[in-house]
């Protein structure tokens, strides 16, 4: 073998390994995680942007909520401890006495036209956001706790 052929050869060794692609594997090997976290990137980006039109009015761009009239969403002991309750509210809204660490709000919030995949976005942002650590918040379980929501 000559020394072309040789360093094409190599040429087209180090092509292939490359077109393998390690993220590929990872793919290959941890499937559902590696889908749910390009979800959660995609999430968070459309989230973010419902959520400076349609929540940060009152919840303000930092999460933290404004006084007495409006809970705070970061580090929100009410928010994190049930989801599907989040899910309702964002959609429906609420106007009932509520407990948000340690302090009683009870305006009302209203309810959102967005659709059930915007509501899984936006709740995505808010449990992903300001140190809150909620994870992805998948579209099925959306739709099955707003079907589930209890009638105002
Ligand atoms: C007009 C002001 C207003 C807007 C806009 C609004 N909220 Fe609220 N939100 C409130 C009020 C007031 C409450 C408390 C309701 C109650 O007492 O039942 C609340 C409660 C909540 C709660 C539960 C309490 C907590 O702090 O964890 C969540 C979660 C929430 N809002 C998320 C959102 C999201 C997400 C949006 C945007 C899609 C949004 N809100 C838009 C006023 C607002």
């Amino acid at each position: 073998m000559n020394r072309l052929t040789k360093a094409s050869l190599f040429v087209i060794v180090l092509a292939l390994a490359s077109c393998g692609g390690s993220s590929d594997k990872t793919e290959k090997e941890n499937p559902t995680s590696s889908r749910d976290e390009i979800r959660l990137k995609q999430y968070m980006v459309q989230g973010a942007k419902i959520y400076s039109t349609y929540c940060a009015n009152c919840h303000q761009t930092d999460g933290k909520g404004l006084a007495a009239l409006y809970p705070p969403l970061a580090g929100s002991d009410y928010l994190m401890e049930d989801f599907a309750r989040a899910a309702c509210i964002i959609k429906n809204g609420q106007a009932k006495e509520i407990v948000v660490n340690g302090v009683t709000y009870s305006q009302l919030m209203p309810g959102n036209p967005i659709t059930n995949l915007e509501v899984a976005e936006v709740l995505t942002y808010v449990a992903n956001s300001w140190g809150n650590e909620g994870g992805l918040m998948g579209v099925k379980d959306i739709d099955k706790w707003i079907d589930a929501c209890e009638e105002e």
